[in-house]
């Protein structure tokens, strides 16, 4: 029997790359850049399963093939709004992502963003290297002390957990949280977090607000200049999650006001390009660095493996999101 082609839209570790091209009759997109619309058409007509990132929006025109040969997009990655999940249904397409692997160093970027935005790392680096240190002064390039405070988590799931944890171990921050599901009282009890009844109630309450829910349309810009505003002026927003989550104008204009004291940011709407506002800001701002470590990125890869394998044996991909 001949093997099931796939499509890999980026490069991805060489470990991984290996053992696909060994298992699979696998095509890797040399250029290593976005797909386009059309070539994701294509795709879809000529391949068994296509394995797309977050860089390729996989939206409804893309679904518009008559006949696909593809049964399954396996996604690296845990988040899946790039995806639309109802056309791929409709096509009788199924879509796995790759959670829990990368959730610890998602997490451990999220502490990163917070400490850099709070202890202002990023404008005394850049301060440094452009030779404008003077030398130590007791009001140089005050911050903000994190320890003790109250760490807000919107979204916790597995990856806003991770991040509590680091937060409550590590600093010693009282964990409150909003989340849209209910959430079991074992996973709240590791970091004591105690439940609030709404976003705003937490907004109102932490000193670091960190963002870890899905995007998406049901998501779309949720924190706007209405829910910033209830921000304590000390606080810190991070979001390690999707861009689109935050209005970025009306974080710029927080920021600019110093309405809220900090914001880093891994996340874009509309990445690479980032929102001109922005640039603007004191904002710490990466490049969707949350998953970027070697292991994490092979652990994502073996994942769409194993997705791939109970896929093509018949059975139940482990990640199935729809
Ligand atoms: C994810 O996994 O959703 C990251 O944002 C990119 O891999």
């Amino acid at each position: 029997m001949s093997k099931p082609k796939i499509l890999v839209s980026r490069r991805w570790p060489e470990a991984v790359e290996k053992k696909l091209a060994e298992t699979y009759d696998a095509t890797f997109n040399e250029a290593d850049r976005p797909m386009t619309k059309e070539e994701m058409r294509q795709a879809l007509k000529d391949y068994d399963a296509f394995c797309p990132t977050v860089s390729d929006t996989v939206d409804a025109s893309v679904f518009d093939v008559s006949d696909p040969r593809t049964r399954i997009i396996a996604s690296y990655g845990v988040g899946f709004s790039h995806i639309d999940t109802d056309a791929a249904k409709k096509a009788g397409i199924v879509v796995t992502n790759t959670p829990e692997v990368l959730s610890e160093c998602t997490a451990d970027l999220a502490i990163t963003l917070m400490l850099t935005a709070a202890r202002r790392a990023n404008e005394g680096e850049r301060e440094l290297r452009a030779g404008e240190w003077t030398g130590w002064r007791p009001t140089h390039m005050i911050g903000t002390k994190v320890s003790g405070g109250t760490f807000g988590v919107l979204g916790f799931g597995r990856i806003g957990q991770e991040a509590a944890k680091r937060a409550h171990h590590g600093f010693g921050m009282n964990v409150i949280y909003y989340d849209a599901y209910p959430v079991s009282p074992e996973k709240a009890a590791t970091t004591k977090a105690e439940a609030r009844d709404s976003i705003e109630a937490v907004l109102r309450e932490a000193d670091v607000v960190s963002l870890h829910m899905p995007g998406g349309k049901e998501n779309y810009h949720l924190i706007n200049a209405e829910r910033l505003a209830m921000m304590k002026p000390n606080a810190i927003l991070v979001n390690s999650a999707r861009g689109e989550v935050v209005d970025a104008n009306a974080l710029a204009e927080a920021l600019k006001k110093g309405t809220i004291a900090g914001a880093g940011l891994d996340v874009f709407e509309g990445e690479p390009t980032i929102p001109p506002a922005l640039l603007e800001t004191h904002a710490v701002m990466l490049p969707h660095l949350g998953s970027a470590t070697q292991s994490t990125r092979e652990a994502m890869g073996w994942r769409v493996m194993d997705n791939l394998e109970a896929f093509f044996k018949g059975t139940e991909p482990g990640d199935r999101v729809a």
